[in-house]
């Protein structure tokens, strides 16, 4: 069962590794678009549309639904409720979830699907069998299985990322499912398909070959070298129904695995010339291992992230070396959030209940400031990590809580709506100039964070901005380097009095972006002040 035994897993971590944390997490790592400069001097941005880090794919702000606690059951699917469509889908998170413009959704697990039979999920609905649900201890009843998933997909107006059971599951199972979901006919699953009334292929695309196999809670878990043969076998067999999916292997759970790297290496070896991407996971926290309870500490743990990530493609582009092959890996970071207060006993025990409340995090302030951190990190990476998912979605650590009667935003759900709303085109590679700030085992860290993009089509410049200096506003001066921005389009900040501050369905805008007095730009400058503990969005027009 995953409870007892991740959190003694990561108990002993923390009694290892994180003990050490500070240097294994942060290490000395500073962020190589960032110069220092005076404590007094005001922080600069340096913009210029010549330089530029890559296209940006769309998929690099996808999310994750799971059949864990409440996110398909009771979340988007409840068709004893008021709110639901006639398919059972509540109508108001399908409009939310249109409204943001989630354009790729993880299905079924993380966990879950590693002791998952895709067969329970599908045909007549009086016949799906209710199973116990190993990894997270819960009642399933499958009446949400893959086709209500792709129906829900279309009216929620994005795509799905199937994940599929390499734990419990065989490669012949999995090429099954890729037969079931995208050949037309004629075959034996693509006519079971038929039979349960989809009469079209739904063409998924992309597919995770397993979840987290690294983890001694995986169901399943095996040895890199396993792992790495049996995600070679389900590629070449999914290919053979389907050669134009996209596969992902798992790469590590988190940088506290002991075998953190060498599986990557390990699975790679095996695998490399079958699949496209290779997965990464990270769950930030604020515990005393992690920060020591310092918020200066915590709003710098997104430079652990660019660190996993370049030491992760390290990994990829050695075994590329050693295969001579001329295909570059992507990242798929398909699990990222924060995650540290719901996280053991009975938050991630579902007690053999159906839908139990579990892993209902409740974001602060703080936390949405750390998360558009995360999200600048995801941008200036984007040259090569093309697909991520915020993990989750709906009630399970997620940026949208429901009840019976309506549904609420929590405070992270504004950094990652403004990524899916202004980030557009091609990532620029923002050169910031900014003072710093000591934490203990971390470089310098500088209080502005900045990211950046540039759509051509348009024109429009957009910028986010995370400062972190918890007492101070600072003074910014963006540095047009080529064509200054004209009209301001969009100002928005997130910030507050109280780090703790939290979203309720009691207190639904206790935090929420506050219009930012547009800046004027002159002799290709702008300047604006962005306020301490703040995460800001600017948009221009050209
Ligand atoms: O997202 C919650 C869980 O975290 C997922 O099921 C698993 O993949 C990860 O450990």
């Amino acid at each position: 069962m995953f409870s007892p035994d991740r959190r003694s897993f990561l108990q002993q971590a923390g009694a290892t590794g994180l003990a050490c944390s500070a240097d294994l997490l942060f290490g000395r790592f500073l962020s190589a678009q960032t110069r220092s400069s005076n404590p007094g001097e005001p922080s600069r941005i340096f913009l210029d549309s010549r330089r530029m880090i890559a296209p940006l794919d769309r998929n690099l702000f996808g999310s994750f639904l799971e059949h864990l606690g409440r996110a398909i059951h009771e979340g988007i699917y409840d068709p004893a409720s008021k709110l639901s469509d006639s398919n059972g889908f509540r109508k108001d998170v399908i409009d939310e979830i249109k409204k943001l413009g989630v354009p790729i959704i993880r299905y079924p697990g993380g966990n879950f699907v590693s002791g998952y039979n895709w067969l329970d999920g599908v045909g007549p609905k009086q016949d799906r069998p209710r199973v116990l649900d190993k990894a997270w201890n819960s009642l399933e009843s499958n009446q949400f299985g893959t086709n209500e998933f792709m129906t829900w997909c279309k009216a929620a107006g994005t795509e799905p990322l199937m994940g599929l059971n390499l734990g419990t599951g065989t490669p012949e199972r999995a090429a099954a499912l890729v037969e079931y979901c995208n050949v037309e006919k004629g075959t034996q699953w693509s006519d079971l398909r038929r039979k349960h009334g989809f009469a079209a292929p739904y063409n998924v695309r992309r597919w995770c070959l397993g979840n987290e196999m690294d983890g001694p809670w995986q169901i399943g878990h095996m040895t890199a070298t396993e792992y790495g043969l049996k995600a070679q076998d389900a590629a070449r067999q999914m290919r053979y129904v389907d050669s134009s999916v996209q596969l992902i292997a798992c790469g590590s759970s988190g940088p506290f695995m002991p075998t953190y790297l060498e599986w990557d290496r390990e699975v790679l070896e095996q695998c490399y010339d079958y699949v496209d991407g290779l997965s990464l996971h990270r769950y930030f926290g604020n515990t005393p291992d992690e920060t020591g309870g310092s918020s200066e500490k915590y709003l710098a743990l997104n430079l652990t992230m660019d660190r996993q990530i370049a030491e992760t493609l390290a990994v990829c582009d050695l075994v590329r070396g050693h295969k001579r092959s001329s295909k570059k890996l992507w990242l798929s970071f398909d699990e990222w959030n924060v995650w540290y207060r719901e996280r053991s006993g009975a938050a991630v025990n579902g007690n053999r209940q159906e839908a139990p409340h579990l892993l209902e995090e409740i974001y602060n302030l703080e936390d949405a400031l750390l998360v558009g951190g995360l999200i600048n990190t995801l941008l200036r990476n984007a040259d090569r990590v093309k697909l991520a998912c915020l993990a989750q979605l709906i009630n399970v650590i997620a940026p949208i809580m429901t009840n019976p009667t309506g549904l609420f935003r929590q405070t992270i759900y504004y950094p990652y709506s403004w990524a899916l709303q202004f980030a557009r085109g091609n990532v620029l590679n923002v050169l910031v100039q900014s003072p710093t700030y000591e934490v203990s085992h971390v470089d310098p860290v500088s209080y502005l964070d900045a990211a950046g993009t540039l759509n051509p089509e348009n024109g429009q410049t957009s910028l986010f901005i995370l400062n972190r200096d918890l007492s101070k506003a600072r003074e910014v001066e963006v540095v047009w380097e080529d064509n200054p921005g004209k009209q301001v389009l969009a100002s928005w900040v997130l910030t507050g009095n109280d780090l703790k501050a939290v979203n309720s369905f009691d207190a639904p805008q206790r935090v929420q972006p506050q219009p930012l007095d547009k800046p004027s730009t002159g002799s290709g400058r702008t300047k604006f002040e962005v306020p301490a503990r703040s995460y800001t969005v600017l948009q221009w027009s050209s």
